[in-house]
């Protein structure tokens, strides 16, 4: 028996904060089932749809799980300094795979994300791992409005940015290059951050033969995720990708077991200018950059100098142990 599924073991306190979005569904239902984790908020942010098409769908899955005794509660309406771009091309035009759940039965709760971040913080100081799957709109706004909250979250485990190209262009990933300015503010904060991103979101997978074994088991929440499952991947299909990569619930499942992946202490900056590049997670892997002086003409390298690292970056992943672990939570609930 592993420490994070020890019977002793107090859950580990999370909100998640979210633009649900299909792989998003897929991570709250994995962490509503997860004992691991105690869920004390979900909080909404624009992203994958709108802030209001997201609110309604955090409020289905909540209610699809049984589990109104969860806050969720609605947050910003756009980034900090763009213009919202959303993803039903991915998602579904509703952002749940084009599934029709029942109405919600659990209501929002009335305050706003940002705020409830910081409530919830402040009520269990370094306790909260905050666990963003979205655009980082709401926590940069926490953030902006309450600083103190930097020192007193426990972790923050994002699923956003990649070390080896993104997914919507050669360079960024979705959830920063939907917000590059909050990006910039979280990834500045001075606490302590795992990224989650793209590259091994990619390679942790759910293959056709891991959906059709969770299809031969039934449920509300099984047949839901097997019904995302298979319509991601007749999606996928069409571009030619083999698997449907679990960008949102490997950050939970980060969350529940830290050891699903291992990480490298890297200094991560924001690209927030480059023609081709606004949204790069640029990361320094060797935490090192050349100090050029002026010299004659000219300028040379004098030393190199150390920069500090303001991530752990996941490098590698226990694909199959994931999906294990997915499966397990979910399967018959
Ligand atoms: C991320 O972008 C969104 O489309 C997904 O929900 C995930 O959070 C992957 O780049
Ligand atoms: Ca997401």
């Amino acid at each position: 028996m592993t420490a994070s599924t020890s019977a002793a073991a107090e859950p580990r306190k999370v909100i998640i904060d979210t633009d649900p979005g299909t792989d998003d569904a897929m991570a709250i239902l994995l962490a509503l089932n997860a004992p691991e984790l105690e869920v004390k908020a979900l909080t909404v942010v624009p992203g994958n749809v709108t802030a209001e098409q997201g609110l309604e769908n955090a409020l289905k899955l909540v209610s699809l799980a049984g589990r109104c005794d969860v806050p969720v509660a609605g947050g910003a309406k756009h980034p900090l300094a763009q213009k919202l771009v959303t993803a039903e091309f991915w998602h579904g035009s509703n952002g749940l795979a084009n599934i029709n759940l029942p109405t919600a039965r659990c209501p929002a709760d009335p305050r706003f994300g940002p705020d409830l971040i910081i409530e919830l913080v402040h009520q269990f100081p370094h306790q909260i791992t905050l666990i963003p799957i979205g655009p980082e709109t709401n926590i940069a706004l926490a953030l902006s409005k309450d600083p103190s909250i930097a020192s007193l979250v426990k972790e923050v485990v994002i699923m956003g940015g990649s070390i080896s190209g993104g997914n919507v262009n050669a360079a960024a990933e979705a959830n920063i290059y939907g917000d590059p300015e909050a990006a910039s503010i979280v990834f500045n904060a001075g606490w302590p951050i795992t990224m989650v991103g793209l590259d091994v979101g990619d390679r942790a997978q759910v293959m056709p033969h891991h959906t059709a074994e969770l299809a031969r088991t039934h449920g509300p929440e099984n047949d839901f995720v097997v019904s995302v499952l298979k319509f991601l991947e007749t999606l996928g299909e069409r571009y030619g990708f083999k698997g449907v990569s679990m960008y949102d619930p490997l950050a939970v499942g980060v969350a529940i077991d830290p050891t699903l992946v291992t990480t490298q202490a890297m200094r991560v900056d924001i690209e927030l200018h480059g023609q081709w590049t606004r949204g790069e997670t640029v990361a320094n892997r060797r935490n090192l950059v050349e100090r050029n002086v002026p010299y004659r003409d000219r300028l040379r390298i004098e030393a190199l100098d150390k920069v500090a690292p303001n991530a752990r970056v996941a490098v590698s992943v226990d694909a199959e142990r994931f999906v294990r672990l997915f499966m397990e939570r979910l399967r018959s609930k």
